[in-house]
């Protein structure tokens, strides 16, 4: 067992060693982590729906009339009429026929992915996917081409040269969820009806986020209907947890009966869906949560770059601060940590070497007096580092 102290010690080393800070208050704008008091600035809870009054008395109703777990599978015992209640809210939210619910957008990517691809397919993957999209794609045992970030070009080059296999698929973030920006999501509709490709979006970062509706980036780019698997997740705006599917009946039939993420996993338990369903009415209900949102981000990013920050990507809530060096991004991150704003650093192998950043996200809830706060840590802790 000697190589675990050694891989440990090289992780160290090289300042990509982890481990958990400890959030001892809940998910608030400011709360208290590792016993001091903080500006949360780095949680995907991006609408700040997890203190939402009504998703917590949802929660609460849900645990007396249902009980604490769901006591099965979907396909057993675990299939609660709640279950079905949240499907059919995210089918009408994002317009679409029907919808799936996973334990996680984790397992709705890995599910999905390995259901819709096999031997003989092709997946075609931005190289900036998430790491559970990367993971699908590897255990489906489709044949993989990764194409340059956002490149369509190199993508239909690819295309092009796609002779033979039974179907192609090409897999996208809607939002990066580490850069911040969004995927080209009209000229892939183009490419995807013109190879006659699969087009699969995951809107985890842009749920509740993006859009007119604040449907996520079909809504965002008027492309409602166009994108064959809408993936999404319930733990970020929608402030509890879970992932889907959205797209056809025959879509989610077939998922249903063919994704093992969710044939072979307890459903979620009551609480959970409860409070999802209700977070989809709210969402519908006050779209100043969702203006308040990116108000906060482009007061903060605005603040930022003034500074001399160099900030990766200005089309979401999630603001990547360029340090590039591994060690310096984590003692920034120390540092502001110490000036009681919580936004850490963001290494390899979550990102290609040399591009370390402190990944920010604003939330709904922060005030003017939270985000002033932050942009005073951050120029006393950029300084002080040599970084602006
Ligand atoms: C782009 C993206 N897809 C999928 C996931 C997985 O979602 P979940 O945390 O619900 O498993 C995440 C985040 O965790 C994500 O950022």
């Amino acid at each position: 067992m000697n190589f675990l102290e050694e891989e440990l010690a090289y992780l160290q080393e090289h300042h990509l060693y982890r481990w958990l800070n400890r959030m001892d208050d809940s998910q608030a704008a400011r709360t208290v982590i590792n016993g001091k008091q903080s500006i949360l600035l780095s949680s995907n809870n991006y609408l700040g729906l997890t203190e939402h009054p009504e998703l917590k008395a949802a929660a609460r109703q849900a645990v007396t009339r249902w009980g604490t777990g769901a006591g099965g599978s979907r396909l057993t015992t675990g299939n609660l009429r709640l279950h079905e209640e949240l499907e059919n809210t995210i089918a009408r939210f994002k317009r679409t026929e029907a919808a799936i619910v996973f334990n996680t957008g984790y397992m709705a990517n890995l599910g999905a992915i390995t259901a819709l691809a096999g031997k003989n397919d092709l997946i075609l993957s931005d190289e900036l996917n998430h790491a559970s999209i990367i993971d699908g794609c590897r255990l489906s045992r489709a044949e993989i081409k990764i194409f340059p970030h956002k490149d369509t070009r190199a993508l239909e080059k690819l295309l092009q040269q796609a002779q033979g296999y039974r179907r192609r698929l090409i897999v996208t973030d809607g939002v990066f969820s580490m850069d911040g920006d969004l995927a080209p999501l009209p000229r892939l509709v183009e490419l995807a009806e013109k190879y006659r490709a699969l087009l699969m979006v995951d809107d985890a970062h842009a749920t509740g986020v993006l859009g007119y509706r604040g449907a996520g980036t079909a809504d965002h780019f008027n492309l409602e209907g166009k994108i064959h698997i809408q993936m999404g997740t319930l733990s970020k705006a929608v402030g509890s947890a879970g992932g889907y599917i959205a797209g056809s009946r025959k879509l989610i039939d077939y998922l249903r009966n063919k994704a093992r993420s969710f044939i072979f996993s307890t459903a979620l338990p009551p609480a959970v869906i409860a409070a999802a369903t209700t977070a989809f009415r709210v969402i519908e209900e006050n779209p100043q949560i969702r203006e308040n949102l990116w108000a906060n981000a482009r007061y903060l990013r605005s603040g930022l770059k003034q500074m001399g920050y160099s900030i990766l990507a200005e089309e979401s809530p999630i603001i990547p601060i360029f340090i590039g060096d591994a060690g310096k991004t984590m003692k920034m991150a120390e540092k502001l940590f110490t000036l009681g704003v919580f936004a850490p650093g963001i290494r390899p192998p979550t990102v290609p070497p040399g591009t370390s950043r402190i990944r920010v996200t604003v939330m709904a809830t922060h005030t003017r007096e939270d985000l002033d706060r932050a942009l005073s840590a951050f120029m006393q802790a950029g300084k002080e580092l040599g970084i602006i």
